[in-house]
């Protein structure tokens, strides 16, 4: 089921990216000096590629990027990324840059444009953007840790072939762009000890789709925190066809903090692995909050080892400041047509201590689940509709039978399984 948004953004693409006469195009190719920051030079030349060019990172260079780059507007320009670029390898240089009150937010950031493209290379030796974020995960240092890409207010991108190892955090964040193609970008969080590669404060993770009209595809990403969260904001995303491994799920939220009106809309996010990771499919929004989510999917979804498969809760506070707050306003994050659709796979559900839990209880820990859960409901009362859960069959890693935490005093619509505390038994609904 292509829907129809895609389609008309796939037609918008090829529109813009039908070769046009060369004339006037320009490439820059970004200069080297080894043992040097390259960053200076590519910034001091910017001014004259802000249109109608190629910016090129060259094949066979491993470009030193010790201080962060911030692109003005762009139009017409694709970033080629064909060599290797490297992050400063030592932790405070990062953190005083960070620290800074003139440090844009990300180590590399868009910030307009029009018809802008962001592309790695195929050449598997080449075209790496390394964070060096092992040694941040091994020190657990929090403090000050830069965002990666932000590609931000670009209408007509692409981000493709994109690689990035060891990110010290987040990865890639499209906030305020729109007709965005992100496809065949790796991202490769792997720590190579026991370290967690941590991102435990709820920021934007590997892709967090902050936009209108978009389509994330083929992508692969290993990582410590959501593969995607859509956030506030978001409408029309369309994500498929992807291999998460590791980190935290396919997230909507969260939306609502400190009453903010949300506004989510129609959202696709199908054939996608989950693979050890924490949940396959979330919606979070705060206590407190305002708006609305709806129509939003999750299709489709291979979970292999994962304790939360189908979790919602319109009641996330932050635990981590104390109990949850008795919440004086009427109002919350509305949410419906939530459908869940086709997963299969298995629950984790032996004890396991997952990497960013460093507290006692886990800041995931739900009281009252058995961990069998293939579904959690969390719901705010009189505030949810048309929530189901179909064509979904779960197993448990040890045998026992599959169960649910849904209160059927929450929400009066069919969820596809029988509301209640207890085994997992599919209604007409969910058949
Ligand atoms: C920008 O282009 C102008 C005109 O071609 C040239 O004189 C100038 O040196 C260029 N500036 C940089 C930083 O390359
Ligand atoms: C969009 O940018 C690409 C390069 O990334 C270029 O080839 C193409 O001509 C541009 N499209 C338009 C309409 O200028
Ligand atoms: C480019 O960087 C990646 C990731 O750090 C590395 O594995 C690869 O060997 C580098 N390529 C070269 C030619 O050094
Ligand atoms: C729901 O979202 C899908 C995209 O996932 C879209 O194709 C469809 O038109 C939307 N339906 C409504 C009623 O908005
Ligand atoms: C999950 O990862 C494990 C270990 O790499 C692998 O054996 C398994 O096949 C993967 N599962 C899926 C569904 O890809
Ligand atoms: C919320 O109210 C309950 C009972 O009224 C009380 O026990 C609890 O401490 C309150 N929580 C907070 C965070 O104030
Ligand atoms: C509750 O929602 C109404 C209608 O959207 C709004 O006017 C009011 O300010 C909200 N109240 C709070 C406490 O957020």
């Amino acid at each position: 089921m292509a829907s129809s948004f895609s389609l008309t953004l796939l037609l918008g693409l090829l529109l813009i990216t039908t070769p046009q006469a060369c004339q006037g195009w320009k490439t820059f190719v970004v200069p080297h000096k080894p043992g040097q920051d390259d960053t200076p030079p590519l910034l001091a030349a910017l001014a004259n590629y802000t249109s109608d060019s190629t910016i090129l990172f060259e094949k066979g260079v491993t470009y030193n990027i010790l201080t962060p780059i911030t692109f003005p507007v762009l139009n017409n320009v694709e970033v080629a990324i064909e060599g290797n670029l490297t992050y400063p390898e030592d932790i405070p240089t990062i953190q005083a840059i960070v620290g800074a009150s003139t440090f844009s937010g990300s180590w590399i950031a868009f910030t307009g444009g029009t018809n802008v493209t962001l592309r790695g290379s195929l050449d598997p030796q080449w075209g790496w953007i390394d964070g060096h974020g092992q040694a941040w995960w091994d020190a657990m240092q929090q403090v000050n840790r830069p965002h990666g890409i932000a590609f931000s207010k670009i209408s007509g991108g692409v981000i493709r072939d994109m690689k990035i190892w060891k990110p010290v955090a987040w990865n890639f964040a499209t906030s305020g762009s729109s007709n965005l193609h992100a496809y065949n970008n790796k991202i490769l969080a792997i720590s190579d000890t026991s370290s967690f590669p941590f991102n435990t404060d709820g920021k934007p993770p590997c892709f967090s789709a902050g936009g209108t009209n978009m389509l994330f595809e083929n992508n692969h990403i290993v990582n410590g925190d959501d593969c995607l969260t859509v956030g506030n904001g978001a409408l029309n995303i369309h994500w498929r066809n992807t291999y998460c491994e590791g980190g935290h799920g396919l997230s909507i939220g969260s939306l609502g903090k400190g009453g903010q009106v949300a506004n989510v809309q129609n959202v696709l996010i199908e054939s996608t692995v989950m693979n050890t990771t924490l949940y396959a499919a979330r919606f979070k929004s705060w206590t407190g909050g305002n708006g609305l989510a709806r129509n939003i999917t999750w299709k489709n979804i291979v979970f292999d080892n994962v304790p939360f498969p189908i979790y919602i809760t319109q009641n996330y506070w932050d635990q981590g400041v104390g109990p949850q707050p008795n919440s004086t306003s009427p109002n919350n994050t509305h949410i419906q047509d939530f459908l869940f659709e086709g997963f299969t796979g298995t629950i984790r559900d032996t004890p396991y201590v997952e990497g960013s839990c460093i507290s006692d209880p886990c800041w995931y820990a739900v009281p009252g689940a058995t961990g069998k859960e293939v579904a959690i409901f969390d719901l705010y009362p009189g505030t949810a509709s048309n929530i189901l859960v179909k064509d979904t069959f779960p197993r448990t890693e040890t045998g026992a039978p599959v169960t649910v935490m849904c209160n059927p005093e929450t929400i009066s619509t069919d969820v596809g399984f029988k509301c209640w505390d207890g085994k997992f038994i599919r209604t007409a609904a969910g058949l």
